[in-house]
């Protein structure tokens, strides 16, 4: 039988990941299906406990459900346990369930794909929220030399530089500080959803700077407008994150890994 996966969240309709993986599926040639399924907002685990009942093998989660998605694991990842939230879910072959967070590994293979190597980058992460708190690992894992958080509620940057202080060089500012500049600026905050954009100081940008918002729309985000408008050299929008934890979710399921490329210029093409 042909073995499900599926993506959870509520909502849940307008999900790219069943396209993702139907295209990751043909290139790899795996027998595999992939849906979209909506839980009801309080009732979660009891709708993944039925899919799994139902031949269901693995999962991706994602808004609301990250956190309880964490919280109904038997085992996680150590990124997963950092980030304190999952959005890949493994029914092993014991029935226990693992959890991993594939986000910022999607976003630090994206960066690498535009950038090359990050070593010894000093950047500037904006946002204090879940999706910063998922890729603080992955991206001192990849080299960076220096992270500065800052965010609207500040006690929320300088929390997390508390829960990292042991992984790397991590520390917090106010938002809107001056006279720093980054190499790489990366926009976590959902803020561009509303047009808006972070308080941060244009001078952290210069015209070598590259700057990344996780969000990603036809048209170049808020966020990434205004960078350019601060003269930054560079601006790239999430959509290649969300292929790359894709990717990184489809890896550990069937241990190969996909091609980014083809998927994301299809997605690109029907933004
Ligand atoms: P997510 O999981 O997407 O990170 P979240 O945990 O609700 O969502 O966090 C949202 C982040 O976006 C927070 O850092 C939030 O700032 P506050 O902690 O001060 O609320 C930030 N955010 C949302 N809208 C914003 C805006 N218009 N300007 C600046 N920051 C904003």
């Amino acid at each position: 039988m042909t073995e499900r996966y599926a993506v959870f969240g509520n909502p849940i309709a307008h999900s790219k990941s069943p396209k993702i993986h139907s295209m990751f599926a043909k290139e790899m040639a795996q027998s595999l299906s992939y849906e979209a399924i909506l839980a009801p907002i309080d009732a979660f685990e009891e709708t993944f406990k039925q899919f799994v009942a139902n031949k269901g093998y693995g999962a991706n989660v994602t808004v609301p459900f990250k956190e309880q998605a964490f919280a109904l694991c038997n085992e996680l990842s150590e990124l997963a346990q950092l980030a304190g939230a999952v959005n890949t879910l493994s029914v092993q072959a014991d029935g226990k369930v693992r959890g991993d967070n594939t986000d910022g590994l999607g976003l630090v293979a994206d960066l690498e794909r535009n950038l090359g190597s990050l070593t010894g980058l000093n950047v500037l992460l904006v946002g204090a929220g879940g999706a910063a708190r998922g890729c603080i690992l992955p991206l001192l894992n990849a080299g960076i030399e220096k992270l500065t958080i800052v965010n609207r509620t500040q006690a929320k940057a300088e929390a997390l530089v508390e829960l990292f202080a042991n992984y790397g060089t991590v520390n917090a500012l106010p938002i809107s500080h001056t006279g720093q500049s980054y190499d790489l600026v990366i926009n976590s905050t959902s803020s561009s959803l509303s047009g808006e954009v972070p308080n941060i100081s244009g001078d952290t940008i210069t015209d070598k700077t590259v700057c990344y918002d996780m969000m990603y729309g036809k048209e170049a985000t808020a966020f990434n407008v205004w960078a350019q408008a601060q003269g930054a050299n560079q601006t790239i929008d999430g959509l290649g994150m969300l292929v790359g934890q894709a990717a990184e979710s489809f890896f550990i399921w069937r241990k190969v890994k996909p091609s980014v490329e083809p998927v994301l210029a299809q997605l690109r093409a029907e933004l």
